[in-house]
């Protein structure tokens, strides 16, 4: 039995599988229909959410099986102090495979270990978001036809934002892929994920303040909100919320092929303005992570 607590669990041979099966399931999703019949997922959500709780379920359904939901810390038995490690002891005896989002790092990590049955990592804190990384990379597939040779850009809150790590740790394991890092001062990608994979890894990267000046060498900008729920003073947040703001005028030196990805919502950080330039490639994520969903549901059920 396997869980996906970190993006990094899945090898790049894997990944390469769950981006097929994705790419077959939009091909012909009728083939897909049946597939967890009689199967339960659990989604037990602690932190707010649309896209992955959402998707996470249409993914199930999509699937042929069924759903049991937890959207509300406040609704489950959590509220009266139960921990993580007997909700999820609790939950196994009730379905086949758990998709957790929690405020706390680690936290999906400790259900895994008491479950009993197959536990994702729907997001926990400031830490990893490995089924984000799973949509961002069918969509860089899908748009770029590749995922090595790629100059990369990351924009916005790089400490907190938990996409961005999982994202850095799976491209880093694909051949000749740059990094541009570009974040205030005060929101730098934390220096861990730094350590344990550019500077272990080897791998080209520049940090910089300054998205203008580096946006004509990205292939891929990947636009972030400012956490405002990992701050600890309103201050710092009012005073970095709008530290980005893409507009056309901003993209007057892009690529004509740049992707533009986030992995929303989106508050400021990208004007409604560029919606409808090809390179928006945002709600097209939106999509992708339910399919990668459904292929991964597939893959930890041990469904064929
Ligand atoms: N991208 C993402 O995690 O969105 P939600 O918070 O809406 O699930």
């Amino acid at each position: 039995m396997r869980s996906l607590i970190d993006i990094q669990e899945l090898s790049v041979e894997e990944l390469g599988e769950l981006i097929a099966v994705a790419n077959d399931i939009i091909a012909d999703p009728s083939k897909y229909s049946e597939k967890c019949r009689g199967k339960k997922l659990a989604t037990l959500f602690f932190e707010p959410s649309t896209r992955t709780r959402l998707s996470f379920e249409a993914a199930m359904y999509e699937l042929g099986g069924n759903v049991l939901s937890v959207s509300d810390s406040n609704t489950s038995s959590a509220a009266k102090g139960e921990s993580v490690a007997d909700t999820a002891r609790t939950v196994g005896c009730y379905a086949d495979i758990i998709a957790m989002r929690h405020p706390k790092e680690g936290a999906p990590l400790v259900a895994s270990l008491h479950a009993g049955i197959p536990v994702i990592n729907a997001g926990d804190g400031g830490h990893n978001h490995p089924t984000q990384t799973l949509a961002d990379l069918l969509t860089i597939q899908r748009e770029k036809g590749r995922l090595d040779n790629m100059t990369l850009g990351f924009c916005g809150d790089l400490k907190f934002g938990r996409t961005v790590h999982s994202l850095i740790a799976a491209m880093s394991r694909y051949p000749n892929v740059k990094f541009v890092l570009i974040s205030p001062e005060e929101l730098k990608l934390p220096s861990y994920v730094k350590k344990d994979i550019l500077k272990t890894k080897n791998l080209e990267y520049i940090q910089t303040t300054d998205l203008e000046k580096v946006i004509a060498d990205l292939d891929i900008l990947y636009m972030t909100r400012v956490q405002r729920e990992r701050f600890f003073n309103e201050e710092d947040y009012l005073r970095l919320k709008d530290s980005y703001i893409l507009t056309p005028e901003k993209l007057v030196n892009a690529k004509p092929d740049l992707a533009i990805l986030h992995p929303l919502p989106r508050v400021n950080e990208i004007s409604v303005a560029i919606d409808d330039d090809p390179r928006a490639c945002y709600f097209k994520q939106v999509l992708n992570g339910k399919y990668m969903r459904m292929a991964l549901i597939m893959k930890l059920l041990e469904v064929r």
